[in-house]
């Protein structure tokens, strides 16, 4: 989904459409722009003069200077994945004025906007390819890269909106305490695993994961714990309960860190939605709150199965 409705292609600067096509090394013969993901620029598919098929997401930081900095970034990243990995490869960057604009290979397949059994099946494959390689050097371990993990702690000093914030509010800060250290680890982690940050390919079975501008280095569980919660929060074609009961399951094949990973997204949902206004990009908070909401039965299972202070525990065991 997207908040502020995407630019067209056709509506760039004439500079920054000419010099992606000097990039790429060829004239552009048409394209169809796309309307999905969570950034203002444009978003297209680009068809060659020479045959060929790009993807090409382009913004001016006059319009949103952190979208500009997220393409700088995911730039970088690209450049840094394994060919093994199930990415998009960079082909282009430009820089033209305040534009920013980068082509990268075409994904086959579709992002679809409901998850199914196939397309979890697919995206589970890639996730789990993905975590096999070990991040390059320049990527910054995952402390970094994750934010608000702290809301459940700071929810009681705003107030609880309701009776089911404010029976589960404690136990749930106890549970995701500590995450600086239980999310650390030395597998490449996306980061940043949404449906929306995917294609699925329902002929081969296969998922390319995109987006990468969040890339880190972590435990190797945290894709499949974030995807896990996007069932949830954006919904399986077979309904909330099913969504719900295909997280726990890919929860159940995971250490439990994952599942105290999902409770600690569930709460930067929940705080953020009360304290980061709209004014950047409207309807943000509504998102945030529907996703924090439809968390709550599966945060709800999660809390009873989980140990109420697992630092007692001690370090959790990797499984995969
Ligand atoms: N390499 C690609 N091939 C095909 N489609 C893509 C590719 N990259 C992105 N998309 C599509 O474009 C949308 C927006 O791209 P994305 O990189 O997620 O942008 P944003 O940073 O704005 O979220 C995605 O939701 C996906 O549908
Ligand atoms: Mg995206």
């Amino acid at each position: 989904m997207t908040f502020t409705p995407r630019s067209r292609w056709a509506d760039a600067p004439e500079s920054v459409r000419a010099a992606v096509a000097e990039a790429l090394g060829t004239t552009i013969a048409g394209h169809t722009d796309l309307h999905g993901g969570m950034s203002p620029g444009p978003a297209v598919n680009l068809r060659l003069a020479d045959g060929r098929q790009v993807f090409v997401k382009a913004v001016s930081a006059e319009v949103r200077a952190h979208n500009h900095r997220m393409i700088r970034q995911e730039s970088d990243i690209l450049d840094v994945l394994p060919e093994t990995v199930p990415a998009p490869r960079r082909l282009a960057t430009v820089e033209s004025g305040p534009w920013i604009a980068l082509a990268t290979t075409w994904a086959p397949g579709v992002t679809e906007a409901t998850w199914s059994d196939t397309s979890i099946s697919a995206v589970v494959n890639a996730c789990r390819a993905a975590s096999r390689h070990r991040p390059a050097g320049t990527l910054p371990p995952v402390v970094q890269r994750v934010f608000d993990f702290d809301g459940w702690a700071r929810l009681p000093a705003i107030g609880p909106a309701d009776d089911w914030e404010a029976a589960h509010a404690e136990p749930a800060a106890a549970v995701v305490a500590g995450w600086e250290h239980w999310t650390s680890g030395g597998a490449l982690v996306h980061r940043d695993v949404r449906l929306d940050n995917t294609t699925v390919d329902a002929l081969s079975g296969r998922a390319v994961l995109l987006d990468w501008a969040y890339a880190a280095a972590g435990a190797p569980w945290i894709d499949l714990a974030q995807m896990a919660a996007d069932v949830v929060a954006t919904g399986h074609v077979l309904g909330p309960r099913i969504a719900t009961d295909r997280a726990h399951r890919l929860l159940r094949a995971l250490p439990p860190e994952a599942s105290r990973f999902v409770i600690g997204l569930a709460g930067m949902w929940t705080i953020r939605a009360a304290t980061i206004p709209d004014t950047v990009m409207p309807g943000i908070s509504r998102w945030r709150r529907a996703r924090a909401a439809a968390l709550r039965p599966l945060v709800t299972r999660l809390l009873s199965e989980l140990p109420s202070d697992p630092r007692r525990d001690g370090p959790g065991q990797i499984l995969m």
